[in-house]
């Protein structure tokens, strides 16, 4: 009789293999099952995030900035280069090789932790105070058992009916991180984190453009001033197209071409792409677990019911990242994994849903946490406003990278931070203060009084906390 498990986790992406990684740390019997495929066949742990997510997009992102200041930057510098050519195939390896780099990773830190590692889909078929599970590996079957589970599916792109997504002509993230050609003219539906960023690589490496994006409003989710910025970089500096407000009406693909036929404010339009991503979103991983076998409930729309200790209705049952409310981001996934296996180990394990920073990986970076103008307008919040132009940061304009700003929004009356906005040079490392300072309830005249290093992107950041503070110094 095989052994039974204090937890089993279902899914090695960052919500599962962290969370399984912190049962080991704290002395429990651990399994990890996963069901990833590689392109070759190959089991590969790590979920979305590793294999087709965060980490190959963060390679893409940062060769086709190399390519692109090769090209357009160095000369202003006073480095002079010619014959700039681009050589997709090394550009692909590379992001393929710290790809493998990384999954493999995982597979060292779970032994090294102890954790089992299982290849395979798992489903549930019982639960009671021992939970069974199947687990399917292509046709073959074996039998799981665990006192604990926790679920960490993930989510998966969302496809739409206009949209077949043929893994040729036309793309998910999977397909618009290995393209083998630069295509001509590349379409993208879904002006989200996903199509700026994607759409920002193949633009720098030479592709026309254009997106098309059913909201009326330019990244609604970001501060409406930070959006203003990010329109005017992306649309008129960088030369990326994008269409808002449209309702797109057909979707053919023909041997080399994609027609995209679509209505917007103007009227009817068709255009025609070499390439289309669909990048509309993406939908949870509930189906293939079999939850309604155990009492696990699940949403209308398909994520797993959870309270706010990621308890789902079923006991001793806990779900996890992507495929649970709220951002579908890799850090709030890892923090939710961590969260519940201090729970199951007795401890408080907690998540600060306030203070989860959100970062598109553009030129210029774009990251937040806490909460937006516009949200503190809504809530009739007495607030101050801190801001600070990277033109005036003596290292930003070293970088050759002035635009944008640093903003902070604190409390009127107790000057707690209650948001951060910045758009400009490493703002996905920047940020990381911002979420220290919010986690420790600062106030703006707590980061005002702290030394920042000179020259350093940083002090956008300080001198945003004295402007909150009326007392800016360099504006
Ligand atoms: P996943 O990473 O999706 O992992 C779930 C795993 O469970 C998968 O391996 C899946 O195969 C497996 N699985 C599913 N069902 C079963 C089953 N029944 N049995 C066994 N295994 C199963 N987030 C960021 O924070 N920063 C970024 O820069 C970023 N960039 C991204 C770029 C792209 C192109 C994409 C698509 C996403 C990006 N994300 C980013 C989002 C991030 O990838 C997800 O939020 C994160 O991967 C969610 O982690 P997870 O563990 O919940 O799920
Ligand atoms: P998204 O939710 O960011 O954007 C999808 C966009 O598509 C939205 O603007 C939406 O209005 C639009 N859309 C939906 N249906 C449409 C239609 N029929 N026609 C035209 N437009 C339509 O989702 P995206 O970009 O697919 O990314 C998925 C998830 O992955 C996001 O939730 C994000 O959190 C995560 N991600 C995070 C990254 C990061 O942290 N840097 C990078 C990439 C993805």
């Amino acid at each position: 009789m095989a052994q039974t498990y204090d937890v089993a986790v279902i899914g090695a992406g960052p919500g599962g293999y962290v969370a399984a990684i912190r049962c080991a740390q704290l002395g429990l019997d651990t399994v990890c099952i996963d069901a990833f495929k590689n392109p070759q066949g190959k089991a590969s742990l790590g979920g979305t995030c590793l294999n087709v997510g965060c980490i190959p997009s963060k390679a893409l992102l940062e060769s086709s900035e190399n390519f692109h200041k090769a090209k357009h930057e160095f000369a202003v510098h006073g480095v002079k280069v010619s014959g700039v050519a681009l050589d997709l195939a090394t550009m692909m390896a590379r992001k393929d090789k710290i790809v493998a780099q990384f999954t493999g990773g995982i597979a060292m830190l779970l032994r090294k932790n102890k954790v089992a590692a299982m290849h395979g889909t798992a489903r549930f078929v019982s639960g009671g105070e021992v939970y069974t599970l199947e687990v399917d590996d292509a046709g073959k079957q074996e039998t799981v058992t665990a006192r604990h589970v926790i679920i960490a599916t993930g989510s998966s792109p969302r496809h739409f009916d206009f949209s077949p997504v043929d893994g040729e002509l036309i793309v998910d993230n999977a397909g618009a991180l290995a393209f083998d050609a630069v295509p001509p003219r590349l379409g993208i539906i879904g002006a989200g984190v996903i199509g700026l960023e994607l759409g920002s690589v193949w633009r720098r490496l030479g592709s026309e453009v254009t997106i098309l994006e059913a909201l009326p409003t330019f990244l609604a989710a970001a501060d409406e001033q930070v959006a203003k910025e990010a329109w005017r970089t992306f649309t008129k500096e960088q030369g990326l197209a994008i269409q808002l407000g449209v309702k797109i009406a057909a979707v053919k693909a023909g041997k080399k071409q994609v027609t995209v036929e679509y209505a917007d404010a103007e009227g009817s339009h068709k255009l025609a792409f070499n390439r289309l991503i669909v990048a509309t979103g993406r939908v949870p991983n509930s189906a293939s677990v079999n939850a309604a076998a155990v009492g696990v409930e699940v949403d209308t729309r398909g994520f797993i019911a959870v309270d706010e200790h990621c308890r789902t209705h079923a006991p001793n049952v806990y779900a996890v990242g992507d495929v649970v409310r709220g951002a579908m981001l890799a850090h709030k996934a890892s923090e939710e994994g961590v969260m519940v296996a201090e729970l199951i180990a007795g401890q408080a394990g907690h998540v600060d849903y306030d203070v989860i920073p959100a970062v598109i990986y553009t030129a210029p970076e774009i990251a937040w946490v806490g909460k937006t103008e516009q949200q503190l307008k809504a809530d009739g919040v007495a607030y101050s406003v801190g801001q600070f132009p990277f033109s005036a940061n003596g290292r930003a304009r070293a970088l050759g990278a002035g635009s944008g700003f640093a903003k902070m929004l604190t409390d009127a009356a107790s000057d707690r931070i209650l948001g951060v906005h910045i758009i400009g040079p490493c703002a996905g490392e920047l940020i990381a203060e911002a979420v220290t300072a919010m986690a420790y309830q600062a106030s703006g005249e707590d980061v005002a009084r702290t030394i920042h290093a000179h020259p350093s992107l940083s002090e956008a950041l300080h001198e945003a906390a004295l402007a909150a503070n009326k007392r800016a110094l360099h504006i």
